[in-house]
């Protein structure tokens, strides 16, 4: 006869032997080119894909397993149920109802379709920062509104009084990517949060929190309580980034309910099953998303030790990522890295001599400190 023990030991045997199938799958993931992406010049060791915003140290070994767990489930479509266990956790963790919360495939299916849903009523202005994520303001153009673009101030920051400026009777929404991508940096959370409260009275505030949960103050800088009070804000997240689920594609949004309404009219009508069991096992995980973010920190903290020996200019990262001032033509960098088996950002107009370099582990980012060292100390 088998004792509660018995079977609580058994299951937890049964688990670790999955998390542990797991964790040798997610490191061969980390490591595995994809056939598709270009391979590394010939004769050379595997490249440093460092451009992705991506986190390489993938999800965590109770994802893995909850993903081999439900794998021989694939052939179904995700049920209501499974949905609503995501977005129960979700809404719990963040102070809002279940009816705040839409999931996507990916936050870009949010963006794309708080695009339409905004649209929907007339087109107008987008005021948002420049460099910034396109993603909103790409669909919000292609859909007849008008980019009002304000340039990030000295330290790469949104200026949000400038923006604020901007604020007119045909602003539609003014979104604000915090940490900002390419830049990284994060705005000052009272001024955020004062500058949400002023803006949304005339406007819809939509605060991209993707990379938040890679930054050192998640708590003190979230903008989700806002949306819990009331205040005409959309709080959009991800579990791509500090999660490790880029691939799985799930992302969520927190916004009144008549908003959330409106987008999931435009979303797929089915969610990815296994990157919703996932992000499930993700968010009831506690310590691993800690110990990613530090291992995430502790390497961005060398990447900037290394821009400040070479005196280099970098804005100041909260992301997993980092954005720098080379001084020449992306092109031109891009190929003198590849020179040095690393794969770095692209161009982010109308910072056309500045980088984006993502994270990577220690291995990966260690050929980048060599070929940064070669470039700029010629
Ligand atoms: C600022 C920002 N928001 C949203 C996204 C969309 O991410 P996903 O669709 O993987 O959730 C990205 C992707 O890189 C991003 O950089």
């Amino acid at each position: 006869m088998s004792t509660s023990s018995d079977l609580n030991r058994r299951q937890w045997l049964k688990t670790a032997a999955v998390g542990v199938a797991g964790l040798a799958v997610a490191s061969n993931f980390a490591t595995t080119p994809l056939a598709a992406q270009p391979g590394p010049p010939s004769g050379k060791a595997e490249l440093s894909r460092i451009q992705g915003n991506e986190n390489p140290y993938g999800p965590s070994p109770m994802a893995v397993a909850a993903m081999i767990k439900h794998a021989p489930r694939a052939f179904r479509y995700a049920t209501v149920d499974d949905a609503n266990e995501l977005i129960g956790l979700i809404a719990t963790g963040n102070g809002v109802a279940p009816a705040n919360v839409v999931v996507g495939s990916g936050s870009a299916e949010i963006l794309e379709n708080y695009a339409k849903y905004l649209s929907a009523s007339g087109t107008g202005e987008v005021i948002t920062a420049a460099p910034g994520y396109l993603k909103f303001t790409d669909s919000m153009k292609k859909l007849g509104s008008k980019i009002v673009a304000v340039p990030v101030d000295k330290d790469m920051v949104h200026d949000l009084d400038a923006m604020a400026a901007k604020v007119g009777p045909a602003t539609k929404c003014v979104y604000i990517c915090n940490p900002n991508n390419p830049t990284g940096t994060i705005v000052d959370p009272e001024k955020l949060k004062a500058f949400c409260i002023e803006i949304s009275k005339k406007c819809p505030v939509f605060v991209d929190e993707a990379y938040l949960e890679c930054s050192d103050k998640f708590e003190a800088n979230t903008m989700a309580p806002l949306v819990a009070a009331g205040h005409n804000i959309i709080v959009a997240r991800t579990f791509s980034k500090v999660y490790g689920l880029a691939g799985q594609r799930v992302g969520y949004g927190l916004m009144s309910v008549e908003a959330a309404k409106g987008v999931m009219a435009y979303n797929e009508a089915r969610l990815n099953l296994l990157g919703v069991m996932a992000a499930i096992a993700s968010l009831k995980e506690k310590s691993y998303v800690a110990e990613t973010r530090a291992k995430i920190k502790a390497e961005r903290d060398k990447l900037c030790a290394t821009f400040d020996e070479l005196k280099l200019t970098y804005a100041k990262p909260q992301g997993n990522f980092v954005f720098f001032r080379t001084g020449m033509p992306i092109k031109v960098f891009q190929e003198k890295m590849l020179e040095g088996n690393v794969l770095v950002g692209r161009a982010f107009p109308p910072a056309v001599d500045w980088c984006r370099i993502s994270i990577g582990t220690p291995a990966e980012m260690a050929p980048a400190h060599i070929a940064l060292r070669k470039i700029f100390k010629a």
